[in-house]
């Protein structure tokens, strides 16, 4: 693995330390928990692990309302256990990402106390930290993000007797980025987390930074920056740290995230999610197809991120009204399971726990452009509690055993932080680590199995990507090369068994090697290739650089 650009071949995966493994049995999962799990991690073949807000917070927005940015939340455990997991992850050759929320923090953190409060003897150093205003007539054109609970983005104190600007929850109120003091604030945040060992920092809600009057308030010159001015701190302090953006925005606003290569080394690609979903849906390669038209190229040590879920709501921001209509109808068809612009669900029940889709939309995910991340429980594919608040029924505890709490906690089931799974087909009899460990057809050991092979082709990380055309819409073919290498990726999206044709005059003659059946020799690609995948068959194939004589 090249070293100083490691996240372009990584496979990342999201875990939420609360959920994952509870050490000490008081029913919340630790950091000494995910340190006893890293042997898992290490042998699922993941490179790096992505943990959700470590920090202090009253978490009511399961710790992105920060209170402490430097104290580590004390069910979580303390400074020390972080720096054991990190110190024990790079024993394994994994890395570490944490979470910087420089946007906003909670409404108990001690800046907004000061900054509120007229009374406070720090007041005077405070009070510009946050956006004030008189009224709520400012920023009208910055639209609201959590529209079930929220219906402006401003809200009135009544010890300030003013207005504070939030583009999240009330009690996540903004930080005010035109203060030079809070600019440097949050780079004294980074500064800490980087002495602490973490190798990466994922940058929560990035387009909000500043507002101006007459914008949307998102994407802002300033905004951009300030990140600029953040990834040059980062790489004079701690050169090599990645740094990962969550803006959720169309591609074309997204690029400028990256700016010159001098801005972040990655961003998530939110508009190509819900296209892989919509692609299966319709047995239709057309979504990905006019979305890779329109995902830009990228400076040299950038990367995408690609996922299919993660910790929140799977958004639908970056769709068409239509196309969102078109996912709720297909993939939340229930009231309960929309959220927002989105669906509270889990992969495995979006896609009817049908194991063949879940390695179809697997195996897009881990062929097609970027970097992909797992999100925790779905390698094995967890179910989901529609019934939990908010996004806590994509959060539950990790099914690690069949027995009690899934092998989560030694805690009584009532004082676990969540319930466990337990409705079927998603119950941890069914669905846990140790079962499908044991299990060579399980969707744990497919996965593991893909990962290995995955990490063997660089070009699978840094390849250019060709789609290639054919008649039948169902075909989503590709080529990824890389320095000499080409592989061969095609997918069936459809249910049923289908005889494609594909245009292969590009490779003609040259050996097409099966990876997934290493055992079956070589077979020279002809120009018009004719092949049968089985339901959401795939293969990934090997072009070799000769050619063979027919
Ligand atoms: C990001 C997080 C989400 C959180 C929000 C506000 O979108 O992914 O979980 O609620 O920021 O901090
Ligand atoms: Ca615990």
């Amino acid at each position: 693995m090249h070293s100083n650009d490691w996240y372009k071949d990584a496979v990342f995966y999201e875990l939420n330390v609360r959920a994952f493994c509870d050490s000490n049995g008081d029913g919340i999962g630790d950091l000494p928990g995910v340190a006893a799990r890293l042997d898992y991690l290490k042998e699922l073949g993941v490179d790096a692990l992505w943990l959700l807000p470590i920090t202090e917070s009253p978490r009511r927005d399961d710790g992105y309302d920060v209170s402490d940015y430097t104290r580590i939340y004390p069910p979580y455990g303390s400074l020390s256990d972080f720096r054991t997991l990190v110190a024990e992850a790079h024993r394994r050759g994994l890395k570490i990402v944490v979470e910087l929320i420089p946007n906003h923090t909670s409404d108990q953190h001690p800046w907004f106390q000061a900054s509120r409060d007229p009374g406070h003897p720090e007041h005077a150093r405070f009070r510009d930290y946050y956006v004030w205003r008189d009224d709520d007539a400012g920023y009208k054109d910055a639209r609201i993000i959590f529209v079930d609970t929220e219906k402006s983005n401003w809200t009135y104190d009544p010890l300030r007797k003013a207005y504070y600007w939030h583009r999240f929850f009330y009690h996540q109120p903004d930080l005010n980025y035109d203060n030079p003091e809070v600019q440097r604030a949050m780079l004294r945040v980074v500064q800490f987390w980087l002495d602490q060992g973490a190798d990466g920092i994922r940058v929560d809600a990035p387009p909000y930074l500043y507002e101006r009057e007459g914008t949307a308030c998102e994407n802002l010159p300033e905004t951009h920056a300030y990140l600029k001015r953040l990834r040059a701190f980062v790489d004079a302090y701690a050169p090599g740290t990645m740094l990962l953006s969550e803006a959720n925005q169309w591609p074309e606003d997204v690029r400028p995230y990256f700016g010159d290569g001098d801005e972040m080394h990655m961003n998530f690609h939110f508009p190509l999610m819900p296209r892989i979903f919509m692609a299966l849906a319709k047995a239709d390669r057309a979504p990905i197809e006019a979305v890779l038209a329109r995902t830009p190229d990228l400076p040299p040590q950038c990367q995408w991120g690609t996922f299919l879920r993660c910790h929140d709501e799977l958004t639908l921001e970056m769709v068409t009204p239509e196309d969102r209509q078109f996912m709720w109808d297909f993939y939340a068809p229930e009231p309960r399971m929309r959220l927002n612009l989105g669906i509270r669900r889990r992969l495995a029940p979006l896609l009817g726990n049908h194991l063949a889709r879940l390695q179809a939309a697997n195996s897009i995910l881990l062929t097609l452009i970027g970097s992909p991340f797992i999100y925790y429980g779905d390698e094995i594919g967890m179910g989901d509690n529609i019934w939990l608040d908010d996004r806590n029924g994509v959060r539950t505890p990790m099914q690690w055993e069949p027995g009690p709490n899934a092998g989560f906690s030694a805690a009584p089931a009532e004082a676990l932080y969540a319930p466990v799974i337990e409705a079927e087909p998603f119950g941890p009899a069914r669905v846990n680590v140790q079962a499908q460990a044991a299990d060579p057809a399980s969707l744990l050991n497919w996965t593991r199995a893909l990962l290995r092979l995955r990490r063997q082709h660089l070009a699978f990380g840094r390849g250019t990507l060709r789609l290639l055309g054919a008649a039948h819409p169902a075909l989503l073919a590709y080529l990824r090369e890389y320095e000499g290498e080409t592989l061969l990726l095609v997918h069936n999206l459809s249910a049923g068994r289908q005889t494609f044709t594909l245009d292969l005059s590009a490779c003609a003659g040259r050996p097409l090697a099966d990876l997934l059946h290493p055992e079956a020799p070589a077979q020279p690609a002809p120009a018009a290739w004719t092949f049968d995948l089985e339901g959401y068959g795939f293969g990934w194939f090997k072009v070799g650089d000769d050619t063979i004589p027919s």
